[in-house]
């Protein structure tokens, strides 16, 4: 039997704290023993009301006051914390192997830093931590002492296939992009689909935001900037392809000409398990690629032209500073717009272009460096910014 693994989950409630979830049970069943610390959501008390009777947390948080009150009543003798202190604390625990960072958007980047600041290892789903903030998570990293292992695919992929080789000889990182459910649709009829054929996912289901963000390809950008701050690799060496099968989830190429892919079915308790597990590999009964079934392999290159959000945010890679968490919290204020029906889904690219270029005027002078209170109050700007914009 292995020692227990004591792990804190942020973002229990979603896509990938759900699978969690069942990765940790199905661990447990195969000797490998999980004690789940700590919980927290956004706001789903019912959700997590049944996530605390099945995992018994010692402490939980919820964004919302009011859903924390829920649970406070429900569940009279739990520690129930709110807000974004709830959060930070949660990750700040004492007595932590994991912290599982699945929350969704910016509200993860001060999670992520606690969690880092105190030296653990850290299994990051929440990519806008190193969208908003990628140099002060590398600092908090040095700093601390901890690890990051990637939840995210495409990036469980890279960590594996780096392993094939050596560092110095890496030539380039090739991420693989479904392209999303509009990849076949022509320019014109991409611009006024609805939100309800933009969360028709051919290949994974995930939350709506993420699920947007691949139909415009915004996702696969953020992606390039993960890789960026994961693997230190600067970013003229991070391709990114259209595989619209996803079953390479991406690849290494090494200065020899060497192309080395990792491929697994789609299924996101592989990278989940991965990282709770790494470097070992546990035999839990997930579903396994049947290659004479996939058939054939696609690739094509990135429509940049057909996919004009997918530049506007490595423009805000390149430009650096405070401008990807000005990108990031328009594209969250904006996916919620196309959501709700407010805009169209034309409507996304334009409004990130839109927040990138205001964002350049206000800081004509020159930007101020990242710190954790700039990018708060970018963020902020930028969620005022495209919240006001006709599109
Ligand atoms: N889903 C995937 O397959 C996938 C794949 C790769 C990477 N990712 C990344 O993983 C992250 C999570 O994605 P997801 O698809 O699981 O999203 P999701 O289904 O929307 O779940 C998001 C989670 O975050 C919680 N949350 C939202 N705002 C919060 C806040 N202010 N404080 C604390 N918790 C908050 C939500 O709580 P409530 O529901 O209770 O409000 C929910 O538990 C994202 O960064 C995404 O890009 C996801």
């Amino acid at each position: 039997m292995s020692p227990q693994t004591n792990l804190v989950l942020l973002g229990s409630t979603g896509s990938i704290g759900v699978q969690t979830l069942d990765v940790v049970a199905r661990l447990c069943k195969v000797g490998r023993p999980f004690r789940v610390v700590a919980l927290a959501a956004g706001r789903n008390s019912r959700l997590l009301a049944e996530q605390i009777e099945s995992a018994r947390p010692e402490v939980v948080s919820l964004a919302d006051e009011r859903a924390a009150e829920d649970v406070r009543r429900r569940f009279p003798g739990l520690r129930v914390l709110a807000g974004e202190d709830g959060l930070v604390a949660l990750a700040s625990l004492d007595e932590v192997d994991v912290v599982v960072n699945a929350v969704v958007g910016a509200a993860g980047l001060p999670a992520t830093l606690a969690a880092l600041a105190r030296g653990r290892t850290l299994a990051l789903a929440n990519k806008e931590s190193l969208v908003t903030g990628g140099d002060l998570v590398r600092d908090a990293l040095g700093a601390g002492g901890g690890r990051i292992l990637p939840i995210d695919s495409e990036h469980s992929a890279l960590l594996q296939c780096l392993d094939a080789g050596r560092r110095a000889d890496v030539d380039r990182l090739v991420l693989t992009a479904s392209g999303g459910p509009f990849l076949d649709l022509g320019r014109a009829d991409r611009a006024t689909a609805t939100a309800r054929d933009a969360l028709r996912h051919p290949t994974w289901s995930m939350g709506k935001r993420i699920t947007i963000d691949s139909a415009t390809l915004v996702n696969k950008a953020f992606e390039v900037i993960e890789a960026h701050y994961l693997f230190d690799v600067p970013y003229e060496r991070i391709d990114a392809v259209i595989h619209p099968a996803s079953i390479l989830h991406s690849l290494v190429q090494f200065s020899d000409g060497s192309l080395i892919a990792q491929a697994a079915a789609h299924d996101m308790r592989i990278p989940i398990q991965y990282a709770l597990t790494y470097p070992e590999r546990v035999s839990t009964g997930l579903p396994q690629l049947d290659l004479a079934r996939v058939g054939r392999l696609e690739f094509r290159p990135v429509d940049r032209e057909a996919f004009p959000a997918f530049g506007t945010v490595l423009a805000a890679a390149h430009a650096g500073g405070t401008a990807t968490a000005a990108v990031n919290a328009a594209d969250e204020v904006l996916v919620a717009r196309f959501l709700e029906g407010e805009i169209p889904f034309g409507g996304l690219d334009r409004g990130l272009e839109a927040t990138l270029a205001a964002w350049a005027r206000e800081r004509a002078d020159g930007d101020v460096p990242a710190t954790l209170d700039s990018i708060r109050s970018t963020d902020h700007w930028a969620r005022a910014f495209a919240s006001g914009l006709t599109l």
